[in-house]
C-alpha cells in the first residue's frame, strides 16, 4: 500500500543540527540553526517568562481553547504588530492565535487558497528554506524575485522590475525586517517604493515576521507593515514568538489580516474554517505565557528589556567579529556584517569552504553560506574567527564564491 512513498529529504537547516550533536568533538560551534543563543552559548530561559510562568496556574484543567485562539493573546499581539491605536482597527484587522509562524504561514496561504482558484505567489531568492514548501502545498505557484545585488545590498531595482511584472492578486512574501538568510533589509525609501508597486499593480503583501525587535526596535522593525496600514492596503502578517520570547518549543505565533473594506467577522469566520479543519485550536500554554507578559505592565518593560538585551549582543558579536577578521585581513571588505540586522549574516562562503569549516574547525553553518550570528559568544569567536581566516585564506582553491561577502568579487 505504501510501496511508493518518495524517500525522506532532510531539510537541510535541521539535518545540520544532527550533523552538529553528533559530532565528538568539544570545540564546535553550531551556526547553523537559526535559534537565539545567549553568551553562555544556550538557549535563554527570559526571567519575564518564568515570572509568567510562575503566575499561570499549571495544576487548572487543560481544556481546549477557541479555534481562533486566547482572546488576551490576540488583543495584545495585534498591539505589537500594529502598533498602539489597534482600537481603530477592530473593523479592519482580524488576529488570530497560530502554531508559530510556520502555522500563520500555513493557515494564511490556506485561506488565500480557499478564495483563488489559481493562487500564485512571488517570494525573494533566497528566502527561508520553509517558504516555498508551505505555499506550494496549499496549492501556490511559486515564483521568485531577486533579492540581493552582487555587492550584497538590497536589490530594489530587480524587486521593482518583478513586482511590476506579476499578474493582480498575486501574493508577495515579503520579511519585514532581519531577513533570513541575508540579513539585508530595504530601508524605508525602498520599502515605500515597494509599497507603491504593490499597491499600483494590486499586488497582496504577506508579510513573515518572525524577527520583531532583533533589527532596530519592535516599533521600526514593524514599520512595512504599519505603513501598509496607514495607506490601506490590504495585506497578511504572519508573526512569531519563537525567537523574541524564546519560546521555539511551545509553538507561539498569530496570523493577522488586514482587510480594509471587508467585514471583519466575514474573514475571521473563514481563517476558522481552515484551522478547524487543520487542527482544531490552537496550544494553550505557550500563548498563556506570552499574553501574561504582554499584559502586565511591569513584566512587558521587563521582556522588552530583555529584547533590546539580546539585539545589542547580537550587534555586539558583529562588531568583535568584523574587529577581529579585519585585524586578520586588513585589505578585506567585511562592513557587511556590521550592515546586517538580527540573527543572519550572509556569507557568501563556498560550499567547499563551507565543508572545511565544518570538516577541519567543528564550525557549522548552512549549506547557503547563512551564519547564525547569535550561536557566536565570546568562548567560541576565536575559534570561528580562526577557522573563517583559515578557509578564507584557501579560498583560491576553494571553487567559486556563491556572492559578495567573505569572497568578494
Ligand atoms: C523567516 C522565518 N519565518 C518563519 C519561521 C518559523 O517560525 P516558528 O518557529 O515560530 O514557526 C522562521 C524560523 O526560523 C523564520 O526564519
Amino acid at each position: 500500500m505504501f510501496n511508493n512513498l518518495p524517500d525522506y529529504v532532510e531539510d537541510p537547516i535541521l539535518g545540520l543540527f544532527d550533523a552538529y550533536r553528533a559530532d565528538v568533538r568539544t570545540r564546535k560551534a553550531n551556526l547553523g540553526i537559526g535559534i537565539y543563543c545567549g553568551e553562555d552559548g544556550r538557549v535563554p530561559v527570559l526571567a519575564s517568562v518564568r515570572a509568567a510562568r510562575e503566575r499561570i496556574d499549571e495544576t487548572a484543567p487543560s481544556i481546549y481553547l477557541p479555534t481562533e485562539g486566547l482572546q488576551g493573546y490576540r488583543n495584545a499581539v495585534r498591539e505589537l504588530v500594529f502598533g498602539g491605536a489597534t482600537a481603530d482597527l477592530q473593523d479592519r484587522v482580524v488576529t488570530i492565535q497560530a502554531a508559530g509562524g510556520t502555522g500563520a504561514l500555513r493557515v494564511g496561504a490556506e485561506f488565500l487558497a480557499s478564495t483563488n482558484a489559481s493562487p500564485r505567489v512571488c517570494m525573494p531568492d533566497p528566502t527561508w528554506v520553509n517558504h516555498q514548501a508551505i505555499f506550494q502545498a496549499a496549492g501556490f505557484e511559486v515564483s521568485h524575485c531577486p533579492y540581493r545585488t552582487p555587492k550584497g545590498r538590497f536589490d530594489i531595482d530587480g524587486t521593482l522590475a518583478a513586482l511590476n511584472a506579476l499578474p493582480a492578486e498575486t501574493v508577495v512574501l515579503l520579511h519585514p525586517c532581519c531577513h533570513n538568510p541575508t540579513g539585508i533589509d530595504p530601508s524605508r525609501e525602498e520599502w515605500a517604493r515597494l509599497l507603491d508597486a504593490m499597491a499600483q499593480r494590486a499586488l497582496l503583501p504577506f508579510f513573515d515576521m518572525a524577527y520583531q525587535g532583533f533589527a532596530e526596535s519592535l516599533d521600526d522593525d514593524a514599520w512595512a507593515v504599519r505603513e501598509c496600514v496607514r495607506r490601506e492596503i490590504p495585506c497578511l502578517v504572519a508573526s512569531s514568538y519563537s525567537k523574541n520570547f524564546s519560546l521555539y518549543g511551545e509553538r507561539v505565533g498569530a496570523l493577522s489580516i488586514h482587510a480594509p473594506g471587508l467585514e471583519a467577522a466575514k474573514v475571521l469566520g473563514q481563517l476558522k474554517v481552515v484551522v478547524r479543519r487543520s487542527y482544531s485550536c490552537p496550544p494553550a500554554h505557550g500563548a498563556a505565557l506570552v499574553a501574561t507578559v504582554l499584559q502586565d505592565a511591569p513584566l512587558h518593560a521587563q521582556w522588552r528589556a530583555e529584547l533590546d538585551g539580546m539585539r545589542q549582543r547580537m550587534l555586539g558579536v558583529r562588531a568583535s567579529l568584523h574587529a577581529l577578521l579585519t585585524r586578520e585581513l586588513p585589505d578585506a571588505d567585511l562592513s557587511f556584517l556590521l550592515q546586517q540586522r538580527g540573527m543572519f549574516s550572509y556569507s557568501g562562503l563556498s560550499d567547499a569552504q563551507i565543508d572545511q569549516l565544518r570538516s577541519r574547525h567543528g564550525v557549522y553553518v548552512v549549506s547557503s553560506g547563512r551564519v547564525c550570528i547569535a550561536g557566536i559568544n565570546a568562548s567560541n569567536l576565536a575559534q570561528v574567527c580562526e577557522a573563517l581566516v583559515d578557509v578564507m585564506g584557501r579560498a583560491v582553491h576553494a571553487g567559486p564564491a556563491k556572492d559578495a561577502g567573505f569572497n568578494p568579487r
